[in-house]
């Protein structure tokens, strides 16, 4: 194997779009670690001040400045990991310098460790072994799907696979009859919004790239999947790379865009490969670069991967991130529409919303909003895991029945168990109570109950569980990733972790609860990005529907 010296690795990339990230790694996977004497080589070749490069390397998880560095494993320390036993595991190879590492999209079979560029998946270190991601579980009820539709069809993930079941006849569509304004009316009147949590309408979003002044235009996939209990969009890169290529070109063909990034999460490094493979087909047949499909359009995608922060799903902090800047979220107005990725205007779209668009432009716009139960348009892709008989990533029409889900599709919680709670939006939404689950999966539905459906991360908890223990676990996963540009999510989320500790505060639950809630207010008005004000939601749901469980931790 050639050993790049540092002024190759930097020579290699400085010409390219966003190069930190990929020289990072470069680095990372030479040395097994990012050296000072590395960032000193980067630092000067790239021409970033020392301490700035210092302050974005450290603030990723991944990046190691040590030995055993990226060699050691790291065991997933995710809620639904926790009850399959990942802190056993963990113990059990300490002396490997195993370290916890947040959740890593693989609740639907638990519990991945990363060992290098490895993923191994097993509950005792003589079980760990490599496999693929599981492949959606079929949909029990024979509802209608979109993005699932022909994921279980073999060799879907690769293009000949992908063309023999309509793969890129949306593309064609949109090329030879609809142009870009028939693109964005499809998108627009198919009422698909975004998949990655904030629901924002997309052909809005795309419309608004359309029209804003800057060139070139950018489309970011956002593939940071760092939502606790989401895992879906792993599931859809790794069986139906396509879908996702496809909707991004379909994206650029409607904006104008000519640069395409797919930020792909640290923690998925077998989905690089299949995603880098996937790219090269649609290059090699017209799909991606020059020329598009003969129809006079350039598009270029590349992929970054990210080096471990939750904080870098949201968008402006992504941007920051591929620009090699410390991954702060961006002040928002401006929003990336106008001012995204190098100040130009730039699409943001999660992995689903785009692997959305390749049926409806193939399908069209009605097919697509009739998808949807009553008045709702379209599906969503729901993790599902935990407490729940068959865990996997299910596509839901909008509007359907939590219960219908839980018990009809997955099977309910195990024998003679009942559920406790489940968590919504991964874990931004809380939790809903036993007494709450009678409610459909669409955002008034549980926005009116307090939560939202957001990134569509569903975790389950039986009877069995302590749900002030997962809270806690549910508010040191926020404190931990709070990036603590503004004190009151830095500090509230580390206050709100401390009292469902029950460590410090108040031991008598009404000033408790005083003390908690007014936490959480402060920081939801405060908070300048979505982590601190959603936070919060655990301990209101908390004290909503666990009052009497609060109650029994403090009294001990
Ligand atoms: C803390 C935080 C983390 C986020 N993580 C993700 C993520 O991992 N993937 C994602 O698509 N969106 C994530 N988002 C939402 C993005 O900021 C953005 O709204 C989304 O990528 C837009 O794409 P969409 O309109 O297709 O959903 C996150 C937001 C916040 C506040
Ligand atoms: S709310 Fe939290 S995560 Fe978001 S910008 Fe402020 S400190 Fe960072």
């Amino acid at each position: 194997m050639t050993v790049f010296t540092d002024n190759e690795i930097i020579e290699r990339w400085r010409g390219e779009p966003a190069p930190l990230l990929p020289i990072l790694h470069a680095f990372h996977e030479r040395d097994g670690f990012v050296s000072e004497e590395a960032m000193v080589s980067i630092a000067s070749g790239m021409r970033i001040p020392k301490a700035d490069l210092y302050g974005t390397v450290t603030f990723y998880h991944h990046l190691a400045q040590h030995p055993p560095g990226r060699a050691a494993p790291r065991v997933c320390d995710g809620p639904v990991c926790r009850l399959a036993g990942s802190e056993e595991l963990l113990d059990a190879l300490r002396g490997e310098g195993a370290t916890p590492m947040a959740c890593a999209g693989r609740c639907d079979d638990a519990i991945p460790v990363l060992r290098g560029d490895q993923t191994l998946v097993g509950r005792t270190p003589d079980a760990l072994e490599a496999r693929p991601s599981p492949v959606p579980p079929p949909n029990p009820g024979g509802v209608e799907e979109c993005v699932f539709a022909s994921i279980r069809a073999p060799g879907r993930a690769g293009l000949a696979g992908y063309r023999e079941t309509g793969g890129y006849s949306g593309l064609e569509r949109a090329v030879t009859e609809l142009g870009p304004e028939g693109v964005l009316r499809e998108v627009t009147e198919s009422g698909v919004a975004g998949r990655g949590g904030a629901g924002f309408p997309t052909g809005r979003k795309w419309r608004a790239v359309r029209e804003a002044p800057g060139e070139p235009k950018s489309i970011v996939c956002n593939a940071d999947e760092g939502e606790p209990g989401c895992f879906k969009d792993r599931a859809l890169m790794d069986h139906d790379p396509h879908a996702v290529i496809e909707g991004m070109v379909a994206a650029a063909f409607a904006t104008g865009a000519s640069l395409g990034f797919i930020y792909l999460r640290y923690e998925y490094p077998e989905t690089f490969h299949i995603l880098a493979r996937a790219l090269e087909e649609a290059r090699s047949a017209g799909f991606v670069g020059s020329n598009v499909l003969g129809a006079g359009f350039d598009f270029e995608i590349h992929i970054r991967r990210g080096a471990g922060a939750y904080i870098c799903g949201e968008e402006g902090s992504l941007l920051n991130s591929l620009e090699g800047k410390h991954p702060f979220p961006r002040n928002r107005p401006p929003f990336p529409v106008t001012h995204g990725y190098e100040d130009r205007p730039t699409v943001v779209n999660n992995v689903e919303t785009l692997a959305s668009v390749p049926p409806i432009l193939a399908q069209g716009a009605e097919w697509y909003r009739g998808l949807g139960c009553g008045e709702y348009a379209g599906t969503k892709v729901i993790s599902l895991s935990g407490d729940v008989v068959r865990p996997g990533n299910y596509e839901v029409p909008i509007g359907l029945p939590l219960h219908t889900l839980l018990d009809d599709w997955a099977g309910g919680p195990g024998p003679g168990r009942r559920v406790q709670a489940v968590t919504m939006a991964g874990l931004s939404g809380g939790f809903l109570g036993p007494d709450e689950l009678d409610v459909t999966l669409d955002e008034p539905s549980l926005r009116a109950k307090g939560s939202f459906l957001g990134a569509g991360g569903v975790m389950v908890f039986d009877d069995r569980r302590d749900m002030v223990e997962v809270a806690r676990q549910a508010m040191s996963f926020f404190a931990h990733e709070s990036c603590g540009k503004c004190f009151p999510c830095r500090i509230g989320a580390q206050r709100l972790t401390e009292r469902l500790a029950g460590e410090s505060g108040p031991t008598d639950v009404e000033t408790w609860a005083e003390e908690v809630r007014d936490i959480g207010a402060v920081m939801k008005a405060t908070s300048a990005c979505g982590l601190g004000m959603a936070a919060p939601l655990v301990t209101d749901s908390l004290l909503r529907c666990f009052a009497d469980q609060i109650e029994r931790k403090l009294a001990r």
